[in-house]
């Protein structure tokens, strides 16, 4: 964490320089420690000019998200409408699950502005670095089989896109199951967790990192060829509110349409969306690799690959490699 009095000191005077010999007599610590303060606010999304022989100026503060400006962005009737927001947390999945074990409505949602340990799919962690990406987990409580999961995970990847794209105009689309691509980099990964009991499902927790105002210096070396953000590729900042609130929408309208038409509609627009039906792909599966084309979804959900053999497989978890360039 940053010192807060430096903070406050440049917050105190607005668009003015201040040397670092000054902010280092005044907080009485090294001109070291002050540089290092200076790039953990910068961490921190604060933005700073440094001019040599004038000292540091402050340019911009991180957009933190409001309550307020959340549920004016919000149109949905129950999802999102219980919120919780959290500057940082080990994972906001790990609070969904807490608040799911107390009784926790459906449609709870919680966001978070930093992840500390933030779980990716595969035991892998998630980059989540603070005030710049959305990092939340919203909780569902379908009375289905625990086999209705994967569905949930395809709704899910169609209601993010499909806002993704209402709000930004950027041409996402998804990878099987749940990865969404902008030329074929990551943007954002959905991680849905269930909860079961007797083969039903008690409660899910379907989590969603959406890498949004991130610049090419927030991305680590080793994703920095895998991955991008909604900044990145449109060259502007996200209105991370109102994007929240067409995730919530598309989520809700998609859910609902699920619960009363089952998972053919929500097929065909996964379908539509989809980077995956048409490519040449190999599948690493627990029972080993499946290369071939993909040919679409079957009605639970899985992948079908058609084998150089002409036989169709499906496949129902594993992760896909594209054969030639991403597309
Ligand atoms: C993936 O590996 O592609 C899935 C990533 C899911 C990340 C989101 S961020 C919000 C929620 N909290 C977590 O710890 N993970 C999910």
């Amino acid at each position: 964490m940053s010192d807060s009095r430096l903070l406050d000191m440049l917050l105190s005077r607005p668009g003015e320089y201040i040397s670092g010999e000054e902010i280092s007599r005044k907080l009485s610590i090294s001109r070291t420690a002050v540089w290092k303060q200076i790039n953990k606010l910068r961490e921190e999304g604060y933005e700073f000019e440094a001019v040599s022989r004038k000292g540091y100026r402050l340019v911009s503060k991180p957009e933190k998200l409001e309550y307020s400006t959340l549920l004016q962005a919000f149109s949905t009737v129950s999802f999102g409408r219980t919120l919780k927001l959290m500057d940082v947390t080990t994972s906001t999945q790990e609070e969904v699950r807490l608040l799911a074990e107390h009784g926790a409505s459906e449609g709870t949602l919680v966001i978070a502005e930093e992840q500390t340990i933030g779980r990716g799919r595969q035991g892998r962690k998630w980059h989540s670095p603070a005030g710049k990406g959305i990092w939340m987990s919203l909780l569902l409580r379908p009375q289905l089989p625990l086999s209705a999961a994967p569905q949930l995970t395809l709704l899910t990847a169609v209601a993010v896109c499909r806002a993704v794209r209402a709000v930004t105009g950027i041409g996402v689309g998804i990878k099987w199951p749940n990865d969404l691509l902008v030329r074929g980099r990551k943007i954002c990964g959905i991680l849905l967790e269930s909860v079961g009991e007797d083969e039903m499902i008690r409660y899910c927790i379907a989590g969603i990192g959406i890498d949004a105002n991130l610049e090419p210096d927030d991305l680590p070396p080793e994703l920095a060829s895998i991955a991008t953000s909604l900044q990145i590729e449109s060259g502007r900042k996200v209105d991370r509110a109102v994007l929240i609130g067409a995730v919530m929408t598309e989520m809700e309208k998609l859910y609902g349409l699920y619960m009363e038409e089952g998972f053919a509609p929500i097929g065909h627009l996964w379908e539509a969306l989809s980077v995956t039906t048409g490519q040449h792909i190999t599948v690493k599966t627990a029972q080993g690799e499946v290369s071939g084309r993909a040919v679409g979804l079957e009605e639970r959900g899985g992948l079908l690959v058609m084998q150089e053999d002409d036989s169709l497989t499906t496949i129902f978890s594993g992760e896909v490699h594209f054969d030639g360039c991403n597309p």
